[in-house]
């Protein structure tokens, strides 16, 4: 038996390239993985309760699309007290995670003979979304600063886009750099957008980890209701609830409908009892995040000040999220010293090829790890560094 084609456009996108170097430590004891974004603290308690009473409670059934109005609700009264921004009820939809938001917005927006541009080094999952649509993938680099900074050239950003570009993925904070977009640099992509009639996907999942002020420059803010925008965003990082597959999205009314579709062709809506636990980390939440960004400060210190001092390694001071990307002198394939290193050292670090070509030369170490843990890989890593 033959059997029929698989999308080509599916069959060509790569394996991820921080899995296969998870695969290089089969067999070896005692690596300490900070190769994933992700912190080692379990949900707290509070929300864990809220979902598990809810389950309890027989929230096992299906619900709306959009997710459950209590939710919704929770949403926008926490854009109101963060950002003070009043969004509408109905530009609200709840995700399974800010992934499947990324999806599902790409679902409605590229397709076939589309381009889309993204700004490399960038998480790859968006731009792997956008090529499984059949679109074309453009990008612009950020341009690394003497003091190892990361800067974006909104000249460059405009000469990217061209009549059939429809969409512009913004990640700020950014994973893997760690770049923040300024509010100048957001209402230039905003003027470039409206100008051109693309659409900005904005992945803001680190909005909360940022270090020394409360929020960063978000387009919820800057943009009007009806403008080009959709914003995405996670329970994922803040929360700690990487293994809920819980987020939101904030799009214009027109969008919302095409979303909700495809909502309902995806996932139906997300976890009926999943999304109670989003309710209690919105609303009983803001002394949990703000601890918990204490923390990830600290160890973004700490890193700092273990790693800067070494001649061969280059990065600045993170301001936000939780990656220190650090390009090491001589180094011409990440991926092979990532893989180097898990035997010499028995540190899992994500090579910076895994965030496209700009990315090379440069490894990215999470450091949401507990203090502890962090010390101990930093411990193994300065003289592997050398
Ligand atoms: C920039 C960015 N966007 C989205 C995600 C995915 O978030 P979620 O767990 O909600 O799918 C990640 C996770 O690493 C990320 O770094």
């Amino acid at each position: 038996m033959t059997l029929a084609p698989i999308r080509r456009n599916i069959q060509e996108l790569p394996a991820s390239r921080i899995r296969q170097v998870t695969m290089a430590a089969r067999g070896i004891d005692d690596v300490i993985p900070l190769w994933f974004g992700e912190g080692d603290d379990v949900t707290p308690a509070f929300i864990r309760d809220a979902a598990a009473e809810a389950l309890h409670r027989g929230e096992t059934f299906y619900g709306p699309n959009r997710g459950i109005p209590e939710l919704r609700d929770a949403i926008q009264r926490y854009l109101r007290r963060i950002y003070g921004s009043e969004i509408d009820l109905g530009r609200i939809i709840v995700s399974a995670s800010a992934m499947n938001a990324l999806m599902i917005a790409i679902q409605c927006l590229v397709g076939h003979g589309d381009s889309a541009v993204v700004m490399g080094p960038i998480w790859p999952n968006a731009e792997h979304a956008i090529a499984a649509m059949g679109a074309r993938v453009r990008h612009v680099d950020l341009q690394v600063q003497p003091d190892g900074s990361w800067h974006l050239d909104l000249g460059r950003l405009a000469e990217a886009c061209d009549p059939t570009t429809r969409l512009i993925v913004v990640n700020s904070p950014s994973n893997p750099t760690g770049w923040m977009a300024s509010e100048a640099d957001l209402q230039g992509i905003l003027a470039l957008a409206r100008e051109r009639g693309i659409w900005i996907l904005a992945d803001e999942v680190y909005a909360r980890i940022v270090y020394g002020r409360r929020h960063a420059p978000s387009f919820l803010t800057l943009a009007k209701p009806d403008d080009p925008v959709v914003v995405i965003n996670s329970f994922s990082k803040s929360w700690s609830m990487t293994g809920w597959r819980l987020g939101w999205i904030v799009a214009p009314h027109e969008l919302t409908v095409a979303i909700e579709k495809m909502t309902e062709f995806n996932i139906s809506h997300p976890t009926t009892f999943v999304q109670w636990g989003g309710i209690a980390a919105l609303d009983h939440g803001d002394d949990y995040v703000q601890t918990l960004v204490r923390r990830y400060a600290e160890a973004a210190e700490l890193v700092y000040d273990r790693l800067s001092p070494l001649p061969r390694v280059r990065f600045s001071r993170p301001r936000s999220a939780f990656y220190a990307f650090f390009k090491v002198d001589g180094v011409a394939d990440s991926f092979g010293y990532a893989t180097e290193l898990i035997q010499r050292a028995k540190v899992g670090l994500a090579p910076g090829i895994a965030f496209g070509p700009s990315g090379e030369g440069h490894l990215r170490l999470c450091f949401a790890a507990s203090l502890p843990k962090l010390s101990q890989a930093l411990d193994r890593l300065v003289p592997a560094l050398r």
